[in-house]
């Protein structure tokens, strides 16, 4: 059985005080549903880290340098985010993709950095609103996926976590559906078969874009929705915990 994982996304919205005034509510709320993350500006990494210390909630960054170490001025690495606690970092959101130019190489060299150093990678893929209206979402998504089904071994993807994120439904309050989540869910699921039936088992794979505490019960009932990748209403400690209790 695939466990659960709750992850909130905080985008680039946070300070020392809502850092600690979030956490604490968040811990305060919380029971033991499912496996529960948190990934705050990397300032307030270690400060995350220190609050959330044997809680069973994991920190992690929302990116990583795709270079092991030196002259990269402004980039954080893996070992760094190792060193301050991280469990986990997100590549690849879409945020990333289109502002900041992120292609499919990259987003496999940083997750190789992420893996070389212990690291779980929250991989996140998903199609445009133009992209959907040609039909093209599974295209789309097989291709942000292909890198990382040729080229990563399979003893990796046992610290992949896959997350699904529609493009048009990232902070637009507009939802998949369930229905169609979940059949790109399980397209998604049966891409894995090419790596292996036991990766395609095991592997979780978040939906994100909209979720709230309202519409997490009926996404997280679909058979092939293992969780959540939650941005705006992570931002809430009751709408949070509302989710990871759905
Ligand atoms: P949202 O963001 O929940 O605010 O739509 C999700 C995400 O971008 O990870």
């Amino acid at each position: 059985m695939r466990r659960l994982l709750v992850a909130g996304n905080w985008k680039m919205n946070a300070s020392v005080t809502s850092t600690e005034q979030l956490l604490t509510g968040v811990l305060g709320q919380l029971g033991s549903e499912c496996d529960v993350a948190v990934f705050p500006p990397f300032p307030y990494l270690a400060q995350a880290v220190q609050t959330l210390a044997g809680s069973g909630v994991s920190v992690g960054a929302q990116n990583v340098a795709a270079e092991e170490a030196g002259a990269f001025t402004g980039e954080v690495s893996a070992a760094m985010l190792a060193d301050v606690g991280c469990q986990m970092a997100i590549v690849g959101h879409s945020e990333r993709r289109t502002l900041y130019g992120e292609s499919d190489e990259l987003v496999l060299a940083k997750t190789r950095q992420l893996l070389a150093h212990g690291l779980v990678a929250v991989v996140c893929v998903g199609e445009t609103l133009d992209e959907r209206k040609a039909g093209r979402e599974e295209a789309v998504v097989a291709a942000q996926m292909a890198l990382l089904i040729r080229d990563l071994a399979v003893a990796d993807w046992d610290r992949i976590v896959l997350a699904y994120e529609p493009v048009w439904a990232i902070g637009t309050g507009e939802t998949a559906t369930p229905e169609q989540a979940q059949a790109i869910h399980a397209f998604i699921r049966a891409q894995l078969q090419q790596v292996g039936a036991d990766v395609a088992e095991k592997t979780r794979i978040l939906y994100g874009g909209s979720v709230k505490a309202a519409n997490a019960a009926e996404l997280f009932a679909q058979p092939d929705i293992d969780g959540g990748l939650v941005g705006g209403a992570s931002l809430d400690a009751t709408e949070f915990t509302g989710i990871c209790r759905a």
